[in-house]
């Protein structure tokens, strides 16, 4: 009798533990949508969108590994910046100097802008003009994640292009600077909600990339960061022999074209590029998080899906709100070529309309 109801209450016990665990990982993996974006949304009007995507980005890819890197920095820049809009996207014209042009974006590939327009002119022949150059962004950000070896994930979609860019000032407000130190980038971080593992976690997307010495010699000169590992430093110094060297450098030294987890080995190696990246690893509240990233790949995976899911979702327009734009850097209103397209689909309307008449 009491051997079967230890038996039962053992039974119980590890049900709810599971239950429990169910629910952990459920939380942990589901990322909550906003209203007006869906996993779906493109699936009847554009259903090869993402086909065409991973296509075209393998193609590029295989030219040119590094436009991977561009593609996902102009994501984040999208979305840190009046939400993922497209607004980074639109040229400077009479509303004055644009977000494109605001020292943080000047250092963004140009090729990254190109292959956006590209994209967006494949899908918009197959489809028609149903998909934002926004939904193409954070697409593009997940293939190319992806295709350097990183997570594949869903992204919700159905996100607006806006009407306006951001000033220069509200350009520079919102891109944290690399010199930033750890509660700095957290508490920047915290306006756009994300927490601490979503810094951590989103900060890991250098493991991927170059950055231009300017970024990281305030570092090296005139006296040298004493975190910097020695070698790593004398190797920087190299590159950027002086404070005002135009030269470029990866920012992971292990696998600096790998989508992988170490990043996270770097900074413990105290072989971080910037201080934002490095101080995650003295903070005592991040110190932990990268600790845990550089012993479980898996784990950053997930947590940086997570995140990515969370950035990609900054104040987006749904609905009614925004354009899709005809083209990626003009908005529609700017756009002659956008006129002359909406004149000859009214005439074609028009002549349908008459046929039914008829
Ligand atoms: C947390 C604050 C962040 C700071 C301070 C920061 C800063 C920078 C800087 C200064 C560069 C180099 C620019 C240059 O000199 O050429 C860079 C490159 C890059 N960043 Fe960040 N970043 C941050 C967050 C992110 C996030 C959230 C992502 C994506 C998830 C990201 C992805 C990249 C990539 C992929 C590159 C390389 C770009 C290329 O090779 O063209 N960064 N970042």
């Amino acid at each position: 009798m009491a051997a079967s109801s230890t038996s039962l209450f053992l039974v119980f016990s590890s049900l709810l533990i599971f239950s429990s665990l169910l629910y952990v990982s459920d939380a942990d993996y589901s990322a909550p949508i906003m209203k007006g974006l869906s996993w779906d949304y493109h699936h009847k009007t554009c259903h090869k969108l993402e086909k065409i995507v991973r296509k075209h980005l393998k193609k590029v890819f295989k030219e040119d590994v590094g436009q991977a890197a561009g593609l996902l920095r102009l994501h984040f820049h999208d979305c840190f910046v009046q939400g993922c809009d497209g607004s980074v996207l639109l040229d400077g014209s009479h509303g004055g100097p644009s977000e494109q042009t605001a020292p943080p974006n000047q250092s963004l590939r140009k090729q990254a802008f190109i292959i956006i327009e590209d994209l967006r002119n494949l899908i918009h022949k197959e489809c028609g003009r149903v998909v934002s150059c926004a939904d193409i962004v954070a697409l593009a950000a997940r293939d190319a994640v992806h295709l350097s070896g990183g997570p594949d994930y869903d992204v919700p979609l159905g996100r607006k292009d806006g009407l306006t860019f951001a000033t220069q000032n509200a350009t520079l407000a919102n891109l944290p600077a690399p010199t930033s130190n750890a509660t700095t980038i957290l508490s920047a971080l915290a306006t756009k909600n994300l927490n601490p593992t979503d810094v951590v976690a989103l900060s890991g997307g250098h493991t991927i990339g170059v950055s231009h010495c300017s970024s990281f010699t305030p570092r090296l000169y005139p006296t040298q960061d004493p975190t910097m590992e020695k070698t790593f430093a004398h190797g920087l110094k190299e590159v950027c022999p002086t404070n005002t060297t135009d030269a470029t450098t990866v920012m992971d030294i292990y696998s600096p074209i790998k989508f992988d987890n170490k990043y996270y080995v770097d900074l413990i190696n105290r072989q971080g590029l910037f201080t934002s990246d490095q101080d995650l690893y003295t903070h005592k509240e991040t110190k932990p998080i990268v600790e845990s990233f550089a012993h479980d790949e898996k784990l950053f995976f997930e947590k940086f899906v997570q995140a990515m899911i969370k950035m990609g979702q900054l104040e987006v327009l749904t609905g009614g709100k925004g354009e899709i734009r005809a083209h990626c850097s003009i908005r529609n209103p700017d756009n002659k070529g956008y006129f002359s397209y909406l004149s000859e689909e009214e005439d074609q309307y028009d002549l349908e309309s008459k046929a039914e008449l008829r």
